[in-house]
């Protein structure tokens, strides 16, 4: 089965509305028109900027998606929040959910990750959901019980169904911003265990179901980890912040 392939520039909280404008024009003229094009692109800016972006990608190829969302659905009292309907309002067709800086910065749960996803669909979002162990569960021989678990946690809570239309990101903690990245192997190895998490439970959704890279991925190094079998794509920190290195790892995926 032939999967999606993604490269998602999530750009964190960086940037200005001059900064995104100049990198938004730039990689609009790289990515070419797309048809044809063996990957999608896809840029999570920070939410004030979605609606500029959207703008300024009209009649491109290139895609939007949200950094994060409200875990309630539908409206209400909720200060600084922002819902997944808004997002789709707003012309984005995915959401991340699940970022290690989320969950260990903002102390999000596997059951706030898992409402999270589930909002997110509600609202006809495809959420890109996060999984990663840090530096101390690698070396504590803990990756794949860490990984089972927060795979596990979204499982139990939206069903095996919910996970053909969603994408996963294997985003090992250690590797995030560190310049180290995860050898294709040991990213490789990850990837096949959570697809055969996903498949105990239905194989055909597992075969169909992308799973990205995250973790200091750069033009250098994006080929020899989007060859690995079960590599679908990359989800992309600070090198999607430079376009033509962006466009690198777009173009490492064809
Ligand atoms: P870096 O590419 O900067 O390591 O960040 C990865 C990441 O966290 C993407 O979500």
């Amino acid at each position: 089965m032939t999967r999606k392939v993604l490269i998602v520039g999530n750009w964190k909280m960086n940037g200005s509305l001059a900064a995104s404008r100049a990198l938004v024009t730039a990689l609009r003229a790289g990515a070419g028109a797309g048809a044809g094009a063996p990957a999608t692109l896809l840029l999570c800016p920070p939410y004030v900027y979605l609606p500029a972006v959207r703008e300024w990608l009209q009649g491109s190829p290139v895609g939007l998606g949200a950094q994060d969302l409200c875990d309630k659905a539908g409206a209400g009292a909720f200060t600084g929040e922002v819902s997944g309907a808004m997002l789709r309002d707003v012309g984005c067709s995915h959401v991340i959910v699940g970022h290690s800086e989320r969950r260990a910065l903002y102390g999000e749960s596997d059951a706030v990750v898992a409402a999270k996803f589930q909002a997110a669909q509600q609202a006809g979002l495809v959420p890109i959901l996060c999984v990663g162990e840090t530096l101390e569960e690698r070396e504590g021989g803990q990756t794949r019980a860490v990984i089972e678990r927060q795979v596990k946690a979204v499982l139990d809570a939206a069903g095996v169904a919910a996970l053909a239309k969603a994408v996963v990101a294997y985003e090992p903690v250690w590797a995030i911003g560190t310049g180290r990245t995860a050898t294709p192997e040991q990213a490789q190895e990850v990837h096949a265990f959570i697809r055969g998490i996903v498949a105990a439970r239905d194989a055909t959704i597992a075969a169909g179901l992308s799973i990205l890279y995250g973790g200091s991925v750069k033009g250098a190094n994006a080929r020899n980890l989007f060859t690995m079998n079960d590599i679908d794509g990359g989800l992309v920190g600070g090198a999607s912040l430079a376009a033509a290195e962006f466009l690198e790892i777009f173009r490492a995926a064809g």
